[in-house]
């Protein structure tokens, strides 16, 4: 039976950070976040905007722009890495603000729950209902998959450029217009792993950030390796002498922490994949150099980060490979059109790989290409951490709901925030009634608790 993604929405804050700004008042160089990131803007969230507020607002405009009512929904789940309590699932918050629109108990049938493995989490989501789906349990019925997060750094860490909010849902079935995924070729990697966490009662997170590209690098290069092999077996590719996997996904799309990641992480799969090839002996000749290897080429990240010679030249090789002209095709071609919402937007956590296929489906079409059959592949990463690797095939149908994408429209009117609002809204220096955004059409903060018998519990209201 198909299963996959029928049409997806999202919801983006509206006050955003201009990088340019921000570059200024941290005394960094604008062209470091504009061009060695990849960072134009950051949204951030109001004083009355949380991730179970964000994750509401996104299903909302899925369901109402799909007139879905709530029995044809049998399952949703939140992905996120932004949970505010130890017990109380998000999904709970997100199902009681829908039932403000929706009528109370109009959710009662539906199940879910929140999923938590950092930024992967929403492709474990993904997969576990495609297969409810694929099981013939939905009997007809429909699965929402909603990730939602807030990307938020201490002030003056060196992650602080890498910030944002947002949330995309996803709506998955067995007829999907969009995408279909292919079977039994979902591969992962995991290892237990200190590259980003963020403890109990922490709200921003202890980051490794040299160490945690390096490890996303490696996770997603293993997941491939397996997916490689599954996709084989199953006989959906087939190889020809001097072609690589990566020949027959047409888009990827990669975990987007800053957009110029998914670009680190393309030229590191290239040159993996490429590097067995016979191809690879014309590129060596076009770069000049050869491909440095570490002094110790089986050591651990810590001492292939610590090679500070290995780490330059390897550095200026990849400079030089992603100049060469086949891989610049092929950046161009598979990568480039996903990278442009992210720029706008900031990290998204779990929602960033989403964001950039919604990116790729966007921009591709307003280009003119025919999307009908390409085969779109997924590079999840999660710190902690764990990579999965998947793939799918666009539908027939899938202009029916791309030709209505427009992401500017989507976030709607943006207001700049300046230095001093940002920081105060980092801060929580501001109450949830000092609000900037005049919400319309969409669900609010109220209050959060504090006396001692109900603590934490967190009220929301749909504003008309
Ligand atoms: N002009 C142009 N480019 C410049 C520049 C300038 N003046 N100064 C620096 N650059 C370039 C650098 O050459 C570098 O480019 P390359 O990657 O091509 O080498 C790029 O800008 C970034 O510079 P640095 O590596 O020196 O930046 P940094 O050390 O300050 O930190 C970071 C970058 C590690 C990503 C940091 O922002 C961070 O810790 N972020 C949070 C962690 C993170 O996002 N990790 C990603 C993988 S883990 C993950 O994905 C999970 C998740 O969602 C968090």
């Amino acid at each position: 039976m198909a299963a996959g993604i029928d049409d997806i929405a999202l919801y983006i804050p509206n006050l955003y950070l201009e990088a340019s700004d921000f570059a200024e008042a941290r005394g960094l160089d604008p062209a470091k976040l504009q061009r060695g990131l990849g960072v134009e803007q950051m949204a951030i969230v109001d004083t009355n905007q949380d991730p179970a507020c964000l994750a509401a607002n996104a299903c909302l405009n899925l369901m109402q722009k799909n007139k879905l009512s709530p029995e044809k929904i049998g399952r949703l789940y939140v992905a996120t890495e932004s949970a505010f309590d130890e017990s109380k699932a998000m999904n709970s918050y997100v199902i009681g603000m829908l039932e403000q629109v929706y009528g109370n108990e109009s959710f009662g049938h539906c199940g879910g729950i929140e999923c938590k493995f950092a930024c992967v989490s929403g492709s474990y989501a993904l997969y576990d209902n495609t297969n409810w789906i694929r099981a013939g349990e939905a009997e007809g019925q429909n699965a929402i998959v909603v990730v939602s997060d807030i990307a938020k750094y201490d002030l003056g860490s060196s992650g602080e450029v890498t910030q944002g909010a947002g949330a995309i849902a996803m709506l998955l079935n067995d007829n999907p217009r969009l995408l279909a995924f292919d079977p039994k070729v979902t591969s992962t990697s995991i290892k237990n792993e200190y590259d980003f966490y963020r403890p109990f009662g922490k709200e921003t997170p202890i980051v490794h950030g040299q160490y945690s590209n390096l490890l996303y690098l490696i996770q997603v290069k293993n997941a491939l390796a397996d997916y490689k092999e599954k996709i084989l077996k199953t006989g959906l590719v087939t190889l020809k002498d001097d072609e690589t996997i990566l020949d027959h996904i047409d888009y990827l799309n990669m975990h987007l922490p800053y957009s110029n990641m998914g670009k680190k992480a393309l030229a590191y799969l290239v040159r993996h994949e490429w590097r067995s090839l016979p191809r690879w002996k014309d590129i060596i000749a076009e770069i000049g150099m050869e491909e440095p290897v570490p002094k110790d080429p089986r050591g651990t990240i810590e001492s292939v980060l610590a090679d500070a010679e290995f780490m330059a030249k390897d550095h200026e090789f990849t400079k030089l490979f992603t100049k060469t002209e086949k891989y610049a095709e092929v950046y161009e071609s598979k990568l480039a059109s996903s990278l442009i919402a992210s720029k706008m937007v900031g990290n998204l956590y779990t929602a960033s790989l989403y964001l950039g296929f919604r990116s790729s489906l966007e921009f591709e079409y307003q280009k003119g290409v025919d999307l009908n059959g390409k085969r779109i592949g997924f590079g999840s990463y999660g710190s902690g951490a764990s990579a999965m690797v998947f793939s799918g095939l666009v539908q027939s149908e899938y202009e029916e709901v791309v030709k209505d994408m427009n992401l500017e429209a989507e976030i709607g009117v943006r207001t700049k925030l300046t230095l001093e609002e940002y920081e105060e809204l980092h801060e929580n220096k501001r109450n949830t009634e000092n609000n900037i955004h005049s919400a319309k059409k969409e669900f609010i903060l109220t209050d959060v608790k504090t006396s001692p018998e109900s603590r934490g519990e967190r009220y929301y209201e749909y504003i008309e």
